[in-house]
């Protein structure tokens, strides 16, 4: 499958100028393009969507053409009643939709930092890959992300208040009629200040483990951020909120027996000096933070895993934390499975917080990034 040939968003940095230029002429836009903020209650911002000044769209047709990528007002997107995505997308498991999420933070001398965007792209590549569709390239991607970051930029929180979540799309946008690969494809980023994802904010979570649904199957698409992998665990989150958990926390589909992931994170269990996470062997999303975490706890002396973690382990676990680009890294308070429940100890000095202060520290430039992961755009 051809892959876009190249769409610069901008013909090079210096274009940037021309893309501050038009925020000038817009109505509701900053009066010098950078400094301001914009008119939000940072102190309470949650996970909601917040409709940000520009978005970001290129187009690219099957055989690898492309419309050069720009930015544009924040609006709505026309569609064919038969692209690709609407038709196969949600509804069987031939689909043609991915999307990303990625974060601009700002440092506290106001300058931004994305964190490793590029792993978002090579993660969009893997799932552009697996559902024939072409992909940007990483280089496409990251500017991309860049340009919607920087065009957003009083939308990005005061340092310590939240973050701008990027989310980049790819999807089937042709007309396509009977199953097979659409004839136009859409990348398409947008933007939003958010806060923390869980209602919860800081505190730990309480997980349900669900023994009806799965959210993969071996073969499947579960190891990539296809559209597809999302709607199906609704039913199980409004059941288990309905209930009063935060989210749930999925077992393999073959066993049912073996974790998988959380709805929205990637999960981790500590015994002792031991930090244990399933593989990435198909059916859970390699996620930016898990690997970030990984590493990061091998820097920090930690024996680290990645291997088939059963549930009766899990429950004799020291410690449970949860990871991911929305959630960050988020301790969890209790497990439910069947009807036996089971409290995590949450000390102050745990090893979730230790690697959540580390990374954040990383993120927002409170410490030095020594691994190259975060890229100041201002
Ligand atoms: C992310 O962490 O970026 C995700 O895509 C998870 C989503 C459920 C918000």
């Amino acid at each position: 499958m051809s892959s876009f040939r190249s769409c610069e968003i901008f013909p090079s940095f210096v274009s940037l100028s021309h893309v501050f230029g038009f925020l000038l002429l817009l109505p509701g836009g900053s009066a010098n393009g950078e400094d301001e903020h914009a008119n939000v209650d940072w102190d309470n911002l949650g996970f909601g969507f917040m409709p940000t000044d520009y978005m970001y769209t290129m187009k690219c047709s099957k055989d690898g053409s492309f419309e050069q990528g720009q930015l544009s007002r924040y609006g709505n997107v026309e569609l064919s009643p038969s692209a690709g995505v609407l038709n196969y997308g949600q509804a069987s498991s031939h689909l043609q939709g991915l999307y990303e999420g990625t974060k601009a933070y700002r440092k506290e001398d106001g300058r931004l930092l994305l964190f490793r965007p590029d792993q978002n792209a090579i993660r969009m590549k893997m799932g552009a890959d697996r559902l024939c569709m072409p992909c940007p390239s990483i280089d496409q991607f990251v500017d991309a992300v860049k340009g919607v970051a920087l065009a957003n930029k009083r939308w990005v929180p005061p340092s310590g208040k939240g973050t701008l979540y990027i989310r980049p799309l790819l999807m089937g946008s042709g007309p396509v009629l009977g199953l097979g690969p659409a004839p136009e494809y859409t990348f398409l980023i947008y933007a939003s200040p958010v806060g923390n994802y869980f209602k919860e904010g800081l505190a730990p979570l309480n997980l349900y483990i669900e023994e009806e649904f799965h959210r993969a199957s071996r073969g499947g698409a579960g190891g990539v951020k296809s559209i597809t992998n999302y709607a199906p665990v609704l039913k199980a989150i409004a059941r288990a909120k309905s209930r009063g958990f935060s989210d749930v926390l999925y077992l393999d589909s073959v066993n049912k027996r073996y974790l998988e992931e959380v709805s929205s994170c990637n999960i981790f269990l500590v015994k002792g000096n031991v930090i244990s996470t399933p593989a990435a062997n198909g059916t859970i999303l390699q996620g930016v933070t898990r690997r970030s975490v990984i590493e990061i706890a091998g820097d920090h002396g930690y024996q680290v895993e990645e291997r088939a973690i059963s549930v009766d382990e899990l429950m004799d676990a020291d410690e449970v934390f949860c990871t991911g680009t929305a959630v960050g890294v988020a301790p969890v308070g209790n497990i439910t499975y069947q009807d036996r429940r089971v409290e995590y100890k949450i000390r102050a000095e745990s090893v979730s917080q230790e690697l959540y202060s580390v990374l954040e520290g990383i993120k927002r430039g409170l410490i030095e990034d020594k691994k190259g992961w975060t890229i100041e755009i201002s």
